[in-house]
């Protein structure tokens, strides 16, 4: 039989296979409760500008909370035919109320309905993503606190090239998380427009009051194009933008996890909370939480990806095709938000191990720069030599298989005479990172510094 919704036209229902390929209930079932409370809010209005009754306002109200209980409660038979929340939501409240439930979607459609529901789940979203982040930057700030002098070797190209230490490595990550914070506070703030009253795509003839709802709905304001208003899906692209972003950066510091807990470089352990055992090596602790965190980026960005390449090209306003946006997104959202609990979990519980740590910073020649900073200073030779006059001290360290601080005076000086015994304070890596105070350098104190900041600006 033909839809009670829009069947006035039609003599006939749709196939089976044209409702399962229209049907987005199975998943849109997620927006119940943003839908909801859009329909009390504008049911609220239509009564405030007496476009419908006091009374039946009130019905559709009561009858509302009704289906969102019903949702909540798991009581609630979701209908394929009814195809989406919006069209199961009012079928149910017709059900509880009869007709006063006919008058509920006066002045709207479900272009502009989706557009809100949508909308108040993504912004939902971000405020979870911010305090995802906040948690996780607190977790790095507790480690960077910690071991604001703990000596590490930095890296470029995954080569030992200057000791750093371990807090100011924490804050480069604090630096990452803090801008992807900001990026979904924008992209917020952006967002938080309010698209009902819409309509279908041109605004209605109506007297509706686009601020009323707006302002119930914690919207800034009501949107102001209506045509831009149901085919903009910017909101959520903004959103994923972000999500990747932020993915990004918790992959490349579950990369480092997974390289610092290998039996190779064993700077760090991970809590047995998130480590995994091996089913046949019973030595083995697997880091699969940072692997998966890892891995996480593919299907965020596959989100992005798949949302840009079904609004290409759309011509204004709704197509249906935009129904393929929620899918997407709910996946992307889900995994970022349980991937940054996760990595907080993971930072919080991390253990550095700080023998190991010095060690590698004090092999691999990683003092050079410094020596060669000291024969610029000391020696005042142009820095152009002062390098090749160090390279030529690597080199013999290299030969004798030591480290540059285990050359003899004797032996430094048959490669430049001037060098003194003061050449010795800094080659120690203690003293190469704390020499570093310039502003965003490695030393302690500069670390102490940045992580005072951070608290108190959190
Ligand atoms: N289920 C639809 C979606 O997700 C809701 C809007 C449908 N509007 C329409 N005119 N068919 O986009």
């Amino acid at each position: 039989s033909a839809n009670t919704m829009w069947g006035g036209r039609f003599s006939a229902g749709p196939d089976a296979i044209m409702e399962a390929i229209n049907a987005s209930i199975g998943f849109d079932k997620r927006l119940a409760s943003q839908d909801i409370a859009g329909s009390r809010a504008h049911a609220a209005m239509l009564a405030a500008t007496g476009i419908i009754k006091a009374e039946d306002a009130a019905a559709i109200d009561t009858g509302l909370v009704q289906v969102l209980e019903e949702i909540e409660a798991g009581t609630f038979t979701f209908s394929t035919a009814l195809e989406d929340i919006h069209m199961n939501v009012e079928a149910r409240l017709s059900e509880i109320i009869g007709a006063p439930a006919g008058r509920l979607h006066t002045a709207r459609s479900r272009n502009d309905q989706v557009a809100l529901d949508f909308r108040m789940w993504v912004r939902a979203q971000c405020d979870a993503a911010i305090s995802g982040l906040d948690a996780l930057i607190s977790a790095f700030l507790a480690q960077a606190e910690a071991g604001a002098d703990w000596v590490m070797p930095g890296f470029t190209h995954l080569q030992t090239a200057q000791p750093v230490t371990w807090g100011h490595h924490m804050l480069a990550y604090v630096e990452m998380f803090a801008r992807d914070r900001s990026r979904f506070e924008d992209a917020r703030a952006r967002m938080n427009e309010c698209p009902l009253g819409a309509a279908a795509l041109a605004g209605t003839s109506f007297p509706i009051d686009r601020h009323m709802t707006a302002q119930a709905l914690g919207f800034d304001r009501p949107t102001s194009n209506s045509l831009d208003t149901v085919s903009d899906r910017d909101f959520a692209l903004e959103f994923l933008g972000a999500a990747s972003i932020c993915a990004m950066h918790l992959s490349r510091f579950a990369e480092e996890l997974v390289i610092w807990s290998s039996a190779q470089f064993r700077f760090v352990r991970m809590s047995d909370r998130f480590s995994t055992g091996s089913s046949i090596m019973p030595q083995k602790r697997n880091p699969d939480a940072a692997e998966l965190l890892r891995a996480k980026l593919g299907r965020i960005l596959g989100a992005t990806v798949a949302l840009f390449t079904v609004m290409k090209g759309l011509p204004l306003t709704y197509s249906k095709d935009m129904q393929e946006d929620k899918e997407q997104v709910f996946d992307a959202a889900d995994n970022l938000i349980l991937g940054l609990a996760a990595m907080e979990g993971m930072v919080r519980d991390l253990t550095a191990n700080r023998a190991a740590l010095e060690a590698a910073a004090s092999s691999g020649f990683s003092t050079a720069t410094d020596l060669a900073d000291w024969l610029v200073r000391a020696l005042n030779l142009p820095f152009r030599e002062a390098h090749h006059v160090t390279g030529a001290l690597v080199k013999l360290a290299e030969d004798k298989g030591c480290d540059l601080a285990d050359l003899s005076l004797d032996e430094m000086q048959k490669i430049h005479g001037e060098i003194t015994q003061a050449v010795y304070s800094v080659l120690g890596v203690q003293n190469s990172v704390a020499s570093r105070t310039s502003y965003g350098g490695t030393a302690p104190e500069n670390v102490r510094a940045q992580v005072a900041r951070w608290k108190e600006g959190l």
